[in-house]
């Protein structure tokens, strides 16, 4: 608890005032205490919400948030542990095939992910598609998969940042979540608790992103920086493209099965997915002073495969889920493609609508307390530059998995609105968009 008054802490930061670092730590313990109220927690982050954080004020308060549950410590490993967050996409499974490629390099990945937010789909949404996976595994267990695979993609564990939990939830009722003051030591908070030594940082911008413009991109991935460095974490951004869907698959289990397929055959992934992911692993590998390891290789060779494959075992999936992907991944009961009403080229994706679609599908939640079916979703998605046509033999824009018809129609409707396409006179297939844009350090 603090010293001083909740009251006069809040009117201070109200006031436009500085907290010193003392008091930043006293109040992320007094959230996670009930020191602070609903009311008083509530009243602060919105004084924070309109006032801001000075550079050191923001430090303070993250360490407060990792501070307020358990910090995690490896030491028995020997090995770095290391970690990536993304700022959330389409299609973004790179977390299904970063995690085991980094085990397979000489790391550990205690791999702590969220579920679905907004548009985008969320990590845990995606393995709660495989069946006994435990995908908010207790720290034992959590503890053992590290130990038998190198990496355990996870939810957050009850005792990992809990004030960051109550934080969010009354940010979330009462209107001061879009703040990079509260976001950023929202994010890192879970990332130091999980006692890491490398960061990296995929944020993400276009019309799949949260930040839909590059500056706003970089302007948050400087401060996550400045913020996990100033808290000891060493970390390293990418900005990344997501004005298309990663992959060609956006939905739970269909995504699954892409990583599933990339990991066993890497030559027929989507290329942009396999570099933004070795990208990534670069980064933090270097960052975490390991050298000689090389992530493509870790891919091509299988031996990231294998480590995925030790991962759901160990946290209680089937044991032949690389093998026999089919026998184990739901499928919708209603699949069929969706063909645009001309010939033409795709232009572009809309992928916020695209996202859109999938949670129209079931694939995500309208509100917190939705189910997810994680059969429905999108496949064979068309990128941009690829022709599609309207008759049965042409290429079309993608595959809809639905679970019923009048479903599968809607989102065939969204499809076609999300997915522009150009006529073929004068030929328009838009000039390639690399999906790395920039490295903030
Ligand atoms: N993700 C988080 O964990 N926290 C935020 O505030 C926003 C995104």
């Amino acid at each position: 608890m603090t010293a001083t008054l909740p009251a006069e802490l809040i009117r201070r930061k109200r006031d436009g005032g500085e907290l010193t670092r003392t008091e930043l730590h006293g109040i992320g313990a007094a959230i996670a205490d009930g020191g602070f109220s609903d009311a008083q927690t509530g009243a602060f982050a919105m004084a924070v919400f309109l006032k801001g954080f000075s550079d050191p004020e923001r430090v303070a308060f993250t360490e407060g948030l990792r501070d307020s549950g358990s910090v995690l410590t490896w030491e028995h490993l020997d090995v770095p542990v290391v970690d990536k967050h993304s700022t959330g996409g389409v299609g973004d499974k790179v977390s299904l095939l970063l995690a085991p490629m980094l085990a397979a390099c000489g790391t550990a990945v205690p791999m702590i992910s969220g579920r679905g937010l907004g548009h985008t789909g969320g990590t845990l949404d995606k393995l709660d598609a495989i069946p006994g996976y435990a995908s908010q595994p207790g720290l034992d267990l959590l503890r053992a998969a590290i130990d038998a695979a190198g990496c355990a993609v996870v939810g957050q564990t009850d005792d990992l940042a809990p004030a960051d939990r109550r934080l969010y939830g009354i940010r979330d009722a009462s209107g001061s979540v879009e703040t990079r003051d509260l976001i950023v030591p929202s994010i890192l908070s879970k990332k130091l608790a999980a006692g890491l030594h490398a960061l990296v940082l995929d944020v993400k911008h276009g019309s799949g992103a949260f930040m839909a413009s590059v500056d706003d991109a970089r302007e948050l991935a400087q401060t996550l920086v400045a913020v996990a460095t100033g808290a000891g974490l060493p970390t390293v951004a990418l900005l990344t493209d997501m004005d298309r869907v990663l992959g060609t698959t956006a939905g739970n289990a269909l995504e699954v099965a892409e990583s599933i397929a990339a990991l066993t055959d890497p030559a027929a992934a989507d290329p942009r997915l396999i570099d933004v992911t070795v990208a990534l692993a670069e980064r933090v590998l270097s960052v975490a002073g390991v050298t000689g390891a090389d992530p493509r290789a870790a891919l091509t060779s299988g031996a990231a495969a294998d480590r995925f494959a030790r991962m759901v075992v160990a946290l209680g999936g089937p044991a032949d889920l690389l093998e026999r992907p089919d026998d184990h991944l739901a499928a919708a009961p209603v699949v069929r493609p969706v063909h645009p009403d001309t010939a033409g080229v795709v232009a572009r994706h809309a992928t916020r609508d695209l996202g859109l679609a999938v949670i129209g599908l079931g694939g995500g939640r309208r509100t917190d307390k939705d189910a997810i079916d994680h059969r429905v979703g999108l496949s064979a998605v068309a990128g941009p530059g690829t022709p599609v046509g309207p008759g049965a033999d042409d290429r079309p824009l993608c595959v809809v998995h639905a679970r019923t018809e009048a479903e599968a129609d809607a989102a065939a409707a969204a499809v076609r609105a999300a997915i522009v396409v150009a006529g073929e006179d004068p030929p328009a297939a838009p000039a390639p968009v690399p999906v790395i844009t920039e490295e903030v350090a």
